[in-house]
């Protein structure tokens, strides 16, 4: 029994995410809590909105709204899909929450004092029809490499290299088009990185061997670049203000700082936000401060986001010198492809979660993702792929055995767990079996290891299925009546432990088959090694009812609406 404070990449406010971004962070967060806390551990498994930022502010202004309402609508409208997922949060908090304030200001405060924060003069486009200095891709032009028209200052789309705003040609403001436009000196806040360096490297050294190579090669190559200093704060009106007490003249100006600084702070904002809701019951200190030791932290993030979950965070966590709790374990994820290509929102090429949900149910899609996660590669979705593993597994191997048994029984017995015959061979082969998979399914879970948990559970799942048809109970209620009987109780018992072992991946599912036995709401007993071999937990006389079908078999016409509606096969 350990306390696991879990969390997810923040996901950013401007739009509903796609079922790439969902794999790589949320899903398997929340499959890994479900769990833990099934194991009887104490999870907290915190994720937020990332409302900071360029993309906020220019999402609320494409949307006409001012953006703190902007956001407001667009943290309830990804919450709304996350609860369509049955995402488990602990606490779904945001960025722009006082707490997240509070505690980045307190952050800012201890790295000055340490000496780890410099007030340096930088040159910056000035609009002065707009009144404030542009952020690099608040000005447009014309790109200096292709002669692209409308390249952004800090990259160009079309030839995707990196621009400085000074390198376009005809510049103008991105707010109001605007060509009257200057270069002035402004003050901003630079975190000094570079003298973390030494220390981010020994943090890194003495972790780095638990994380997954994944995290550990990404870290290894940012680290061996060189930490340079960082501008932390920016010129927009959307942020966490720099504190007055400490930088009046800058505070005066309106600086707010970087969103890349205060996102990863509000792990603990976050955390904070749950705590205050009941300060008696919940402490969000218990969680971070000073607890080395007792807490195990476990991160989940797509490959992107790892130089500032590896180095960067851990960077301003050790300058602020006070003993907040830093990440045990990285787990990173590659790219979800659509059909080998991007996921792309402006060409409308993938899936997102809303539109996921709109189709089929989220045990589908939660089964699918996890056991296709990108973890040792990229993977690619493809409808062909989605639609033949849920009628394979979904449908055919765990709905079709769970229907079968229960229909066939209330058929042959009526609506109670049977009664008669002695278990034998074929049932202590299967126990030891079962016993071995889950072994090997509790191994691979423990071990983060998504795709290869997957495989277990659905090596459970056919085992069952062998055994059905190895013993063949609608043959043997012919000759033998009580072992008809032994075989269905064991296949219900099969269904109990499915019931529970099945939870992380499709909650939704897991539940429907424990209230086939009505059996108390209650995920967290997990099955026990003796248990699984035994088989025996559901005796005689238990009264069931046959679920409705539990996974719909997905045909040809499907695949093809779905191809056509979200454009499948190649960009
Ligand atoms: O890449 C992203 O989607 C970021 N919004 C992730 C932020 S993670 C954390 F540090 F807040
Ligand atoms: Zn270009």
């Amino acid at each position: 029994m350990a306390r696991h404070l879990i969390t997810s990449a923040l996901p950013y406010i401007n739009g509903i995410k796609h079922l790439g971004n969902m794999v790589g962070s949320m899903l398997p967060a929340d499959v890994y809590s479900r769990y833990l806390r099934q194991r009887g551990h104490e999870v907290l498994y915190i994720c937020a909105t990332d409302e900071h930022g360029t993309p906020a502010e220019l999402a609320a202004k494409e949307q006409g709204l001012p953006v703190d309402e902007f956001c407001a609508q667009a943290h309830d409208a990804q919450k709304a899909v996350y609860d369509g997922f049955a995402l488990a949060f602990d606490y779904f908090g945001r960025s722009s929450s006082e707490q997240n304030v509070e505690i980045t200001q307190h952050f800012a405060r201890r790295l000055n004092e340490n000496g780890f924060i410099e007030e340096r003069a930088i040159r910056q486009v000035y609009s002065p029809t707009d009144g404030r200095f542009l952020p690099d891709r608040y000005v447009e032009g014309t790109c200096p490499h292709c002669g692209y028209d409308k390249a952004r200052g800090d990259q160009c789309e079309n030839c995707t290299r990196v621009l400085d705003p000074t390198d376009l040609i005809n510049p103008r403001s991105a707010i109001s088009g605007s060509t009257d436009l200057e270069v002035r000196e402004t003050k901003h806040l630079f975190l000094l990185q570079s003298k973390l360096q030494h220390e981010v490297e020994e943090w890194v050294a003495a972790h780095e061997e638990e994380w997954p190579q994944l995290a550990a090669s990404i870290a290894r190559k940012w680290l061996n670049e060189g930490l340079h200093d960082r501008a932390i704060t920016r010129d927009l009106d959307w942020g966490v203000p720099v504190p007055s007490d400490t930088w009046p003249e800058l505070a005066a100006e309106g600086k707010v700082f970087y969103v890349w600084f205060d996102a990863p702070i509000e792990y603990i904002g976050a955390t904070k936000e749950w705590s205050d809701l009941d300060p008696e019951n919940r402490d969000w200190k218990s969680w971070w401060y000073d607890v080395d030791t007792d807490v195990r932290y476990t991160e989940f993030m797509a490959k992107d986001n790892v130089p500032f979950h590896t180095v960067m965070f851990p960077a301003t966590e050790l300058g602020v010198r006070e003993p907040w709790k830093k990440v045990d374990y990285v787990k990173a994820f590659n790219w979800l492809t659509y059909y080998g290509g991007k996921f792309s929102t402006s060409q409308k090429r993938g899936v997102f979660t809303d539109q996921a949900l709109d189709i089929l149910p989220a045990d589908y899609w939660r089964y699918f993702l996890i056991a296709n996660a990108p973890e040792s590669d990229d993977s690619s979705f493809t409808w062909e792929h989605f639609t033949a593993t849920v009628n394979k597994d979904l449908a055919d191997t765990l709905g079709n055995f769970v229907n079968r048994v229960l229909s066939f029984s209330k058929k042959r017995f009526g609506e109670e767990v049977p009664a008669g015959g002695e278990p034998g061979e074929a049932e202590a082969k299967l126990g030891e079996e079962i016993a071995r998979l889950l072994a090997e399914y509790e191994s691979q879970m423990e071990a983060l290891q998504f795709r290869k948990a997957a495989a277990a559970l659905r090596a459970l799942w056919s085992a069952g299925n062998s055994y059905l048809e190895e013993k063949a109970p609608w043959l043997e209620i012919k000759t033998d009546k009580d072992g008809a009987a032994l075989t269905l109780r064991t296949a219900m018992n099969l269904i109990h432990l499915y019931a529970v072992v099945s939870e992380p991946f499709i909650p939704a599912t897991s539940a429907a088959m424990r209230q086939a036995f009505a059996l108390k709401d209650d995920t967290a007993t997990w099955i026990t090694a003796d248990e699984a071999r035994t088989l025996t937990a559901l005796t005689p006389g238990i009264p069931f009812t046959v679920p409705p079908v539990l996974f719909a078999k997905l045909t040809d016409e499907d695949l093809e609406t779905y191809k056509e509606r979200f454009g499948g096969g190649a960009a």
